[in-house]
């Protein structure tokens, strides 16, 4: 499968996912990068490691023309599937919908606990004694699609929001590449018989 990452920061998910997929066996290669951050670090990675990359700053347009660009960017270099990681952009619904079943995203919370914004923070405060995250599909609705796969990372004493995220986050690392090889070989492609009904429909 052939599939686009979306990133605005640092890219480390995005990484994992690329050195997963040159592993043996990977069902997926990583076609684009594509970030609404020109500065993104997780940009240099791509780059250097031989990746497509695209970026346009989403500053001074309306939503619906950056989420365009985004949507050609990941349609011209072929995509099947839209990766989210570390992509800080809700995208409008009639994106969500035509990648439907084919855009997944890695959120660092145990979901359905703590959707959006400062998720480790939030379980502290809780008191929860164990954190991670979450791969799910993405629809309209933020951090609400099917869950896909979860890691649980132990909270420990001491930890605060900045050291929980880093334990999380080494637990995304290993979670979204296999999670996302998974969900790629699937024997039934829903996704895939809706593409095939739509153009016949057209
Ligand atoms: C990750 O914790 C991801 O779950 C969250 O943003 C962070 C992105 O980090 N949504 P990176 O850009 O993959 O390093």
């Amino acid at each position: 499968a052939r599939v686009a990452v979306f990133i605005s920061g640092s890219g480390s998910n995005m990484a994992a996912l690329l050195y997963a997929s040159r592993q043996p066996g990977a069902a997926y290669e990583i076609v684009l990068v594509a970030s609404n951050e020109p500065h993104a670090g997780g940009l240099a990675i791509a780059e250097a490691e031989g990746v497509p990359t695209f970026s346009l700053s989403h500053k001074g347009m309306k939503r619906a023309e950056h989420d365009a660009a985004m949507e050609k960017a990941a349609k011209d270099a072929g995509a099947d599937y839209i990766a989210l990681a570390g992509y800080m952009r809700i995208l409008d619904e009639g994106f969500v919908n035509r990648w439907a079943g084919r855009m997944l995203n890695i959120h660092p919370s145990l979901l359905p606990k703590y959707k959006g914004l400062d998720t480790h923070k939030r379980a502290l405060e809780a008191g929860d004694t164990v954190a991670g995250a979450s791969v799910h599909v993405v629809t309209p609705e933020l951090d609400d699609g099917e869950i896909l796969g979860q890691a649980e990372v132990a909270v420990i004493p001491n930890d605060t929001p900045a050291t929980l995220a880093g334990r999380v986050l080494i637990a995304e690392h290993q979670l979204y590449g296999r999670v996302l090889q998974s969900y790629v070989s699937r024997p039934f492609r829903a996704d895939w018989l809706l593409k095939r009904v739509r153009k016949l429909a057209l």
